[in-house]
């Protein structure tokens, strides 16, 4: 056997980069069909995409030192070299295991209420009879969460700062031309779009700084994400440095926020269109005594059907990458160290023997059965798996339950469903909605 072989893809690369930004989903089922599984793209690097289940396992359940993190030059310029998603081996599992616990058990118990009222906010700033896009809506509660998770929620003017600095820095970085400079490895400091993400970020940065410096030397009672942070300790006794925090709490605002609103305003694109889902789900929701009653919002069984099937039809991260630290069989070829392999939920989350009709929205199908690890992966898996998984499912629920019991929504735009890139991140293209209080 040769020392490497590489499944079948494009030969041609200039346009594969490209056709990857306008549209995973097409890009990688068009390839599937086409090369049979695995295959091999060439977007930034070559990568081997798998959709195959067991292939998948075989990604996810890896020993950790057969990756290792390479973020291009574009990444770090977003997401910084020292956050979470930067580290590979023993200092990625050490801040993992500091972080993880900010955003599950208890801590996320705690969070339930203030998620409520932030959607109940939203509302009250919503005229009665007024149409928005969802997504604007969704995604100030989903910022105003991650703000409050992270900072507290004792100071709201606060707030209103760093709202407005996340905005800038996200739309710096959902900016076409940054992202196509990205793919092609325009990496020069001063070419302009690079020049807008940096000062972008500083600005974010300078006010998580200041906001660290405030807090030392005081003593720390709040139960923030922040403070948390500040207090957490490695195993030698070391803490986080001001540069580890800035870029942990960067990446967690990113996706934290974004994430939790696209699947949000998928679940109004499909309610809208769905009315017998629609009218189930409503249902379910009228039953509860009060809608602040966590507890029974997160024990609605067919809540918890939806979200995972607004989660499943176009999933915000098409695939999830892992470098090759050394060579690796998979499904036959011999894959030298090097490049990518990538699981696809695009590819996964369609397949028909899993999924039967797989274009249809039918939360019923979650009711129906169950799916593992590596057949449903909306988050990824294994040791990277998203860290904001519960937190993420968990705030999609208590504000669409919240929302739906206080207000009845219309879509205005029943046209096919578009798709539409969103900066790192896939959602759908317009989703008009008028309110009408209950
Ligand atoms: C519906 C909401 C969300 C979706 C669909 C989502 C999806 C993902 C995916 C697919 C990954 C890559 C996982 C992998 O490589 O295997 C990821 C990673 C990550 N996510 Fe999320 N995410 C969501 C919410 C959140 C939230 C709420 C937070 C933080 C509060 C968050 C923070 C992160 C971080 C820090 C990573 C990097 C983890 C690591 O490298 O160890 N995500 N997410």
């Amino acid at each position: 056997m040769s020392s490497s072989t590489l499944p079948p893809g494009y030969q041609l690369q200039f346009w594969q980069p490209l056709a990857y930004v306008q549209s995973p989903y097409r890009f990688f089922r068009k390839a599937h069909e086409r090369f049979g599984d695995p295959f091999l793209v060439k977007t930034t690097a070559p990568t081997v995409v798998t959709a195959n289940p067991d292939s998948i396992r075989q990604i996810f359940t890896a020993p950790p030192e057969t990756y290792h993190v390479r973020l291009p030059k574009s990444q770090q310029r977003v997401l910084g070299r020292h956050g979470l998603s930067g580290l590979d081996g023993s200092a990625h599992r050490q801040t993992r295991k500091l972080i993880s616990p900010c955003f599950h058990g208890e801590a996320l118990r705690h969070l339930g209420g203030m998620m409520h009222e932030t959607a109940v906010e939203a509302l009250a700033g919503w005229r009665d009879g007024e149409s928005r896009e969802a997504l604007d809506v969704m995604r100030d509660i989903g910022l105003d969460v991650i703000l409050k998770t992270i900072f507290g929620v004792a100071c709201r003017e606060r707030l209103v700062v760093f709202r407005a600095a996340v905005l800038d820095f996200a739309a710096a970085f959902g900016n076409p031309a940054f992202l196509c400079s990205a793919l092609l490895g325009i990496d020069r400091d001063n070419w302009p779009p690079n020049r807008r993400m940096d000062v972008a970020r500083q600005k974010l940065s300078d006010l998580i700084v200041e906001n660290i410096a405030e807090r030392r030397g005081r003593s720390a009672e709040r139960a923030d994400i922040l403070s948390r942070l500040m207090e957490a300790r490695f195993d030698d006794g070391s803490g986080f440095s001001d540069a580890a925090l800035v870029d942990n709490l960067i990446t967690n605002l990113i996706a934290g926020h974004e994430t939790s609103a696209l699947s949000l305003t998928w679940a109004f694109a499909w309610l809208g269109r769905h009315a017998d889902v629609a009218e189930r789900l409503q249902q379910e929701i009228d039953g509860l005594s009060r809608d602040d009653d966590i507890n029974a919002i997160l024990a609605l069984p067919y809540l918890d059907a939806v979200v995972k099937e607004c989660l499943r039809l176009y999933p915000a991260v098409p695939e999830v990458v892992r470098m090759l630290a050394k060579p690796m069989t998979l499904a036959g070829y011999e894959l030298p160290a090097g490049i990518n392999v990538a699981a696809s939920s695009a590819i996964l989350h369609m397949n028909p023997e899993l999924y039967p009709n797989p274009e249809r929205f039918n939360p019923e199908r979650f009711l129906e059965r169950s799916y593992g690890g590596f057949e449903f992966i909306p988050f990824g898996g294994g040791d990277r798996i998203c860290i904001g998984n519960h937190f993420g499912v968990f705030e999609v629920k208590i504000v669409l339950a919240t929302l739906l019991s206080r207000g009845r929504f219309t879509l205005l735009d029943k046209e096919t469903i578009k798709v539409k890139r969103r900066g790192f991140l896939m959602g759908p293209a317009q989703v008009r909605l008028s309110y009408r209080a209950k």
